[in-house]
């Protein structure tokens, strides 16, 4: 493969932001200790660590963890996606070119189709393939034996997995929002990896201001990076900060245009709701998807809207918020 035909490496396009450690690696505390169990006991026994799930809104590790998991346990880890493996043969090609111990992680895993995921099923459980040769009636089955791997799966919607699947992983995991004390951490870490100084103050606000996300903060930081060094200055100070967010048009509690669309659509065209995600998807030009997986789930986190059977519902803090008094 040319350089240039060549995807990037994920390390490289990230920086070197993703932690490769698991002591490096801040926050998610209860996973951590799980993970260290895991990778412990299976260290000591010599064998392919268990199945791992990991679910949770974007941008909060889940990769991360897949390669610090691979990194820790000392194995290689082939990356893909559910979209990405089309048919059962896409799956069994990646499966045999395993190694013993290797981690395959399968990106929203949620996507894989009926066919693929129940040629997973028996991989998953006897790190087998049932492989159908010929046709009619001279057709039969042969079970091709595979090397002892690992899947890690990750989500951002853990309800679109089925059960058979679900209950294949030998761990799952849920992510959480990051507290304010944990940003901070992390964005000292990347800003001392991207060589920029930061003030406290300064880190304090960006942290505030990140949706308790650490792919946000990451960004952010690299954002005001550049503001700074167009200013001439070589420590991010709080003004600098406040500047860059005033253009990005993010505000105090970190929502940007689009969640405000989002929160003014529900607010002033359906009074609030209960109203479903396809409509209100429509009405701000989103994908239903990017709604459901981006925007909704911090504004949940921030007690600003409720899902409900019959769709979404704005809370009284989210007419605070846009100031706006609620009809009834
Ligand atoms: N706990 C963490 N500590 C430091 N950086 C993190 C942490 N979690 C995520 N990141 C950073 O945030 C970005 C998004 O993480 P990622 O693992 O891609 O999220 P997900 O797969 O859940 O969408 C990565 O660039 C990574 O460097
Ligand atoms: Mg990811």
């Amino acid at each position: 493969m040319s350089d240039k035909t060549k995807p990037p490496e994920p390390q490289l396009a990230d920086n070197g932001l993703r932690p490769k450690k698991l002591t490096d690696f801040n926050g998610q505390d209860q996973i951590k200790k799980g993970l260290n169990i895991l990778i412990s006991a299976s260290k000591q026994r010599k064998e392919a660590i268990d199945h791992i799930l990991f679910y949770g809104p974007p941008g909060l590790g889940k990769t991360t963890l897949a390669n610090v998991i691979a990194s820790e346990m000392g194995v290689s880890i082939r990356i893909t996606a559910g979209p990405a493996i089309e048919r059962s043969g896409d799956l069994a090609a990646i499966l045999t070119s395993l190694q013993e111990g290797d981690v395959l992680f399968i990106d929203e895993i949620h996507r894989l189709n009926k066919t693929v995921e129940e040629t997973l099923y028996p991989a998953m459980e006897d790190f087998a393939l049932d492989i159908i040769v010929g046709k009619g009636p001279a057709a039969r089955t042969l079970r091709l034996n595979l090397p002892k791997f690992t899947i890690i799966g990750a989500t951002t919607k853990i309800g679109a997995i089925s059960s058979p699947l679900r209950d294949r992983f030998g761990a799952v995991y849920r992510l959480q929002f990051y507290e304010q004390q944990e940003l901070q951490k992390i964005i000292l870490r990347n800003a001392e990896i991207l060589k920029i100084k930061i003030e406290d103050e300064a880190c304090e606000l960006l942290a505030a201001r990140s949706r308790r996300t650490p792919r946000i903060a990451n960004r952010l930081l690299k954002r005001v990076r550049d503001f700074a060094q167009i200013d001439n200055k070589d420590k991010i100070d709080k003004e600098i900060i406040k500047k860059a967010l005033t253009i990005l048009e993010i505000d105090d509690f970190g929502l940007d245009h689009g969640d405000r669309q989002y929160l003014k659509s529900l607010c002033l065209k359906y009074d609030g709701g209960p109203v479903g995600i396809d409509t209100l998807a429509a009405t701000i030009a989103e994908d239903c998807q990017s709604v459901e997986e981006v925007i909704e789930p911090f504004l949940i986190q921030l007690g600003f809207l409720k899902r409900s059977k019959q769709g979404r519902v704005a809370t009284d803090q989210a007419f605070k918020y846009l100031g706006i008094k609620k009809k009834n």
